[in-house]
């Protein structure tokens, strides 16, 4: 009987590597590790996530704008959507490469929905660094340049427009999802800037199937399972590789349109107050922290303090012919 119940256990545990490596070696994972490609650093890919067909006006000047940024190398489009026809999404791609100048523009449809599918390493890349936005947020080309230039010399760091924070619940003895004033330790995908190496640490760990590669793999399926949540992992998995926080760096002009997906969500309500759906999307957002604490056994989220900004404006008043003007706009 015990060698039977051996048995069975060896088997299981056989099973489940088995099935570890044919998730992680078979599809983006056969990429090789971006650790041993030669990617350009001088420029970068932009991966811009799409799902609502109704936005689609929306993303296509997102995405032409983008294209348009001298340092942009590529952009891809990964639509989200699998039940999308393919003929929309061939006009879209027409359309792109119609109307847009710059860039690359391809329009990739996602063979699944999962959440995961945005962070894939694709072999398509072939800069160093990504940035990884949504299909509502546009942001104009000086702060995206600067955003792309601050992460040049962070090359390890996650670079980004939008803050949020986790916090410990003292009350209920929990982490939770919250906003702060004065501090942040997560970026949300509505833009970030990350080094290509991370989309390979999220969906294929180190690759050598070790036991925080099978970490990794609950973690994803977390994702899966809230459907929802993949942003914080990634901020998950960049903060247990480096030692300080996210960077926060401040943009000139950013129009948010909201994310269509996130209807019931907190992010782009523009509302006064906490709604019970905002309510209801903390929580969530909690739960998620929660569980990825769980499988990991440890907080890798580390808190940042202030802002990077472009330039330092003269805030001072001055007196200049009996009138107080900006002091900056004195001849000095
Ligand atoms: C996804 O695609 C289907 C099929 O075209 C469409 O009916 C649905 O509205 C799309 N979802 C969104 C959010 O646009
Ligand atoms: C492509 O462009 C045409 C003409 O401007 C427009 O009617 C159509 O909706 C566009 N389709 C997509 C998918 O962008």
């Amino acid at each position: 009987m015990r060698i039977f119940f051996f048995f069975f256990f060896f088997i299981l545990l056989s099973l489940n590597s088995l099935v570890f490596s044919l998730r992680t070696l078979s599809g983006p994972c056969k990429t090789l590790n971006p650790n041993q490609r030669a990617l350009r650093s001088d420029q970068i890919t932009v991966l811009i996530n799409g799902f609502s067909e109704s936005r689609i006006h929306l993303l296509r000047s997102i995405a032409s704008t983008y294209a348009s940024f001298p340092s942009v190398d590529s952009v891809l489009i990964l639509w989200g959507n699998t039940t999308t026809p393919l003929k929309t999404l061939t006009e879209l791609s027409n359309n792109l490469t119609f109307y847009s100048f710059g860039a690359q523009i391809s329009v990739l449809r996602q063979s699944t929905q999962s959440l995961n599918a945005r962070f894939f390493p694709r072999p398509s890349i072939t800069t160093r660094a990504v940035a990884i936005c949504d299909d509502d947020v546009e942001i104009d080309r000086e702060s995206f340049e600067f955003a792309f230039k601050i992460w040049s010399t962070h090359q390890e760091s996650m670079i980004g427009f939008f803050a949020r924070s986790h916090d410990f619940d003292l009350l209920k003895k929990s982490w939770i999802y919250s906003v702060h004033y004065d501090k942040y330790s997560i970026l949300l995908t509505k833009f970030m800037i990350l080094n290509t190496n991370y989309l390979y640490k999220y969906s294929c760990g180190s690759g050598s199937g070790s036991d925080n590669d099978m970490k990794m793999v609950k973690l994803r399926n977390v994702v899966d399972e809230m459907m929802n949540c993949e942003d914080i992992l990634m901020n998950f998995v960049v903060s247990s590789e480096v030692s300080s926080g996210p960077i926060l760096v401040d943009a000139k002009k950013l129009r948010d349109h909201g994310d269509s997906r996130n209807q019931n969500g907190e992010e782009g309500e523009r509302d006064v107050g906490l709604s019970s759906r905002r309510r209801e999307h903390r929580k969530r957002r909690g739960d998620c922290i929660r569980e990825f604490h769980k499988v990991l056994g440890r907080m890798p989220l580390k808190y940042s303090y202030g802002k990077v900004v472009n330039s330092v404006g003269e805030q001072g008043l001055c007196e200049k012919g009996g009138k107080l003007v900006l002091c900056d706009e004195q001849d000095l």
